[in-house]
């Protein structure tokens, strides 16, 4: 199988997985694409779908599925979004498409948060995948002196603009070893508006899909 082939399954069987009624929390990124198009043949049995980003809600609205703001219909029963990097205890990083601020809103608003990977995403520690934080523009070099403090190399994302106006640092070399505390740590630092560490709110279950098919971490 190869990467899309693969990511077409974890998101196939995440379908197989939800409850279809009500509004769906939906992800940003390759593998959510692929679960868009799969969930476009059930529109007629659920209500909707909020977006994580302004590119997944135009393709959910091309796909005929309507998307409501998430101030519109409170908690959501589930979430479904794909990663960067996935640990076996289910800690993410997430943010390579920059979307990591609206992702984490949904993933923490949502009882059950499904996260669909091919297994190439699955690794032993967080961190070989550089690290995005959204910052508050005018706060970027102080955030970016701060992560050095903490051990890391950071690297603006030039020509880069997130859907809330801000921009996004990606830092590498970071060997995350407490996810959970380096969430929070990151999360102190002012001008910070999300980092991409999905530790505090992981995943409930992740769907990683391979050559032997799909497994299940729970
Ligand atoms: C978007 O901001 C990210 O968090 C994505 O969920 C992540 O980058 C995974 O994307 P792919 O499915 O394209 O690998």
């Amino acid at each position: 199988m190869d990467q899309r082939e693969k990511k077409l399954a974890a998101a196939s069987a995440a379908i197989e997985l939800i409850e279809l009624e009500g509004f769906i929390g939906v992800g940003t990124g390759s593998t959510a694409n692929c679960f868009i198009d799969l969930l476009a043949q059930f529109k007629h049995q659920f209500d909707g779908a909020v977006a994580s980003s302004e590119a997944s809600a135009e393709r959910l609205k091309a796909n005929g599925i309507a998307v409501l703001d998430l101030n519109g219909v409170g908690d959501l029963a589930v979430y479904v979004d794909g990663a960067d990097e996935a640990t076996r205890h289910r800690h993410l990083i997430k943010g390579g498409g920059g979307a990591l601020t609206r992702e984490k809103i949904v993933a923490q608003a949502s009882k059950l948060f499904i996260c669909i990977v091919d297994d190439s995403k699955i690794v032993g520690h967080l961190g070989d995948f550089p690290l995005p934080i959204e910052v508050i523009p005018m706060a970027r070099s102080f955030v970016a002196r701060e992560m050095v403090k903490l051990g890391g190399r950071p690297e603006l994302r030039h020509g880069f603009t997130t859907d809330n106006g801000n921009q996004i640092i990606d830092v590498f070399g970071l060997e995350i070893r407490e996810p959970v505390q380096l969430e929070e740590t990151i999360n102190q630092i002012p001008g910070v508006v999300t980092n991409g560490l999905f530790a505090r709110r992981s995943a409930d279950i992740i769907v990683v899909s391979g050559d032997s098919g799909v497994e299940r971490l729970e």
